[in-house]
Parts: C-alpha cells; structure tokens; sequence
C-alpha cells in the first residue's frame, strides 16, 4: 500500500510511518516542520525516516491547497492517515487562529484531495480533548462532546464533523481517532511526560498544576501505533473510535513514577489549574477493542521506564 503521513515528522507521525515502512508499505511523509517545538527534533525524526528506501517526504503546508494537491497528483496515495495539526491546549487559547488554520482548513483540503484521488480509507487524528469537562466516566464515543473548552478542542471537533460531511456526501471511509495523552519515545517536549523528566534530571522545578489529584489517562506510543494502523487497514465506512488506556493515573502518582525512574526529588511549584485543563481523562476503549482489536498492552510505569530509558540516551 502506499500511505501519505500527514505530520510525518512529528511525535505520533514518525512512529506511525515507521511501523508502516517496517512492515513493507510505502509511505509519502507530509510535514511543514513548524517550529511549534525545537526542529533539531523533527529533523531527527525525519533522518530515522530516510533510512527507508520506501519513504519520500515533502516538506509542504496542508493548508496550501495547490501545493498539497501537486503531492497527490505525483503520488497517487491509496490511503490517508492525516495526524499534521497544531497541538496543545494552552497555546490555542493565546493563538486561535493558527489552530483553525491547520487543524480545520488544513484538514478540508485533505479530505477534499483524498476524495479526488478516491482513496481506500481516510484516518484522522482527534483528541481526548473533545470531551471538554464532562464529568461522566470513563469517555464514551457516545457521549455528547459539544461543550469544549479550549480552541484546540473546538476545532477538533469541527476536523470530525467535516470528516462525517466526506462520508456522507461521498462515501469515503473515514476513522476519527480519539487519542488519550500519548507518551513514549520521541515524546513531544511540551507535554508533561517531557517536560517532568527532563525538569527532575536536571534539578529544575516543575509546574504542578491543581493538587495533584486531577487524572489522565496516557497511553503509550506503541499502543497508539498499533490502534493508527489497524485503523487504516479495516477501511470502516465511518467511525469516532478513543484510543486510551483505560487506566488513568493521577498526577500526584505520575509525579512519583517520575521521581523514581529518573532517581531525583522533584521540586514542584505548585500552581492553579489553567483555563483549558481538564480535571480527568478517561477512555472506554470497549469500541476500539471490537472494532479495531485494539488492547494496549503497556502499563504507564513499564512505558515511562521506556521513555525514561530513551530520555537518557538521546536529550540528555
Ligand atoms: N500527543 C498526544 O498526546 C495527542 C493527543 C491527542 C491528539 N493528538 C493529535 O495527534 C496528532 C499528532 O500529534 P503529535 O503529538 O505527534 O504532535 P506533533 O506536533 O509532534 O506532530 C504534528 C506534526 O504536524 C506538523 N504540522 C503542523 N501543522 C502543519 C501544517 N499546517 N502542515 C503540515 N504539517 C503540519 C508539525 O510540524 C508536526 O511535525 C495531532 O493531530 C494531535 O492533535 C495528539
């Protein structure tokens, strides 16, 4: 099969066209290389991605429509997974626009081109974050999620409800996926796992935000990669699927993890909840188990251990 990445350089995008590539697909690897977080990362991610005979990659903004649409016409993609967007709660709330820009236009031109180029299955990364500040647990992909609470939440909301527009108008097969903070190896340096690692190993405070008591449900890349790929290989006419762990830990339990992977006392200043936050994410992955067979088999300190060992080798 030959599959356009988008984001390909990213956290999520570079494991995702790396399991494809291993298992012998062809991958169009589709990347800006925005400086949203330091490039140096993305441009080793891409460097693991080169070693491939069966990866090309364009550095092009899904935004730009023409661009976009040449990569299309040279490549004649068969299938789609679309994980490029601007991610991060806090900063969408100083910088909407931006948001909208990638995460909405962006992805209309994807689904518009995809639609030309008739391709087999269409996947589409979404978030946790749709769920806003339901109480309700765990999050099931039944449950209402027209209340969120940041613009990164919103406009992945509206990624969703275009991606419907496609298969109802014509027919494409469209996964949404709902992913539940991802972590693992080549982890984005703005998240928590990141940023609490490399703050405890160098003796720097870390931001610990509320009393420690809110919960997350992180899953680990791998799990996620496994549950990306199924998606585009079952070709489901159309689906909203989370894929969590199911096990959400709270932050004061993620703070001592940390502390006894990386061998320091983390000093933690401790600081409100910030507008945007969420007091817990939890996922019903009863959907993602039936439809996807999907079962993640990492649990969160097995995957920090992974991450921690990562951390040590490659940022420190
Ligand atoms: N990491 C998580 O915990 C998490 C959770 C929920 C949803 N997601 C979603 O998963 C996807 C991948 O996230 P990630 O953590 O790998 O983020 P990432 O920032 O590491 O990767 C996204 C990539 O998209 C690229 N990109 C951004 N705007 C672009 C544009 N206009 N044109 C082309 N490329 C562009 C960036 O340069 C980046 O390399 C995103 O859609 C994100 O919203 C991630």
């Amino acid at each position: 099969m030959k599959i356009l990445v988008t984001g390909a350089a990213g956290f999520i995008g570079s494991h995702v066209a790396e399991a494809l590539l291993k298992r012998g697909d062809a991958v169009i690897g589709v990347d800006c290389i925005n400086d949203y977080y330091d490039v140096k990362f993305k441009k080793e991610n891409l460097g693991i991605l080169n070693k491939y005979p069966c990866f090309v990659f364009y550095k092009a903004d899904i935004c730009d429509f023409k661009a976009m649409k040449k990569v299309f016409d040279k490549e004649n993609p068969e299938k789609v997974v679309h994980l490029a967007a601007r991610a991060g709660v806090r900063p969408s709330i100083d910088n909407p626009f931006i948001y909208e820009e990638t995460n909405v236009k962006g992805t209309l031109n994807l689904l518009e081109l995809a639609k030309e180029a008739k391709v087999k299955s269409f996947v589409s990364a979404s978030s946790s974050s749709v769920y806003g500040n339901q109480k309700k647990i765990p999050f099931s992909e039944k449950d209402n999620v027209d209340h969120p609470i940041s613009p990164y939440a919103a406009t992945k909301k509206a990624g969703e409800l275009l991606c419907h527009t496609y298969h109802h108008l014509y027919g494409m097969k469209i996964t949404c996926l709902r992913f539940f903070t991802v972590y693992g190896p080549r982890g984005r340096p703005d998240m928590a796992p990141y940023m609490f690692v490399n703050n405890v190993s160098k003796g720097a405070p870390i931001k610990k935000f509320g009393d420690g008591k809110s919960r997350r449900d992180y899953t680990f890349i791998t799990d996620i990669t496994e549950g990306v790929l199924a998606a585009a290989d079952r070709e489901l006419e159309f689906e909203i699927i989370n894929l969590g762990n199911n096990k959400p830990v709270s932050l004061n339990e993620f703070i001592a993890i940390v502390e006894k992977l990386v061998g320091k006392k983390a000093a933690a200043n401790e600081m409100p909840m910030q507008p945007g936050d969420v007091d817990i994410t939890y996922a019903d992955i009863s959907k993602a188990k039936k439809l996807l067979g999907y079962y993640p088999k990492t649990r969160f300190e097995e995957g920090m251990k992974q991450f921690v060992e990562w951390y040590k080798k490659n940022r420190f």
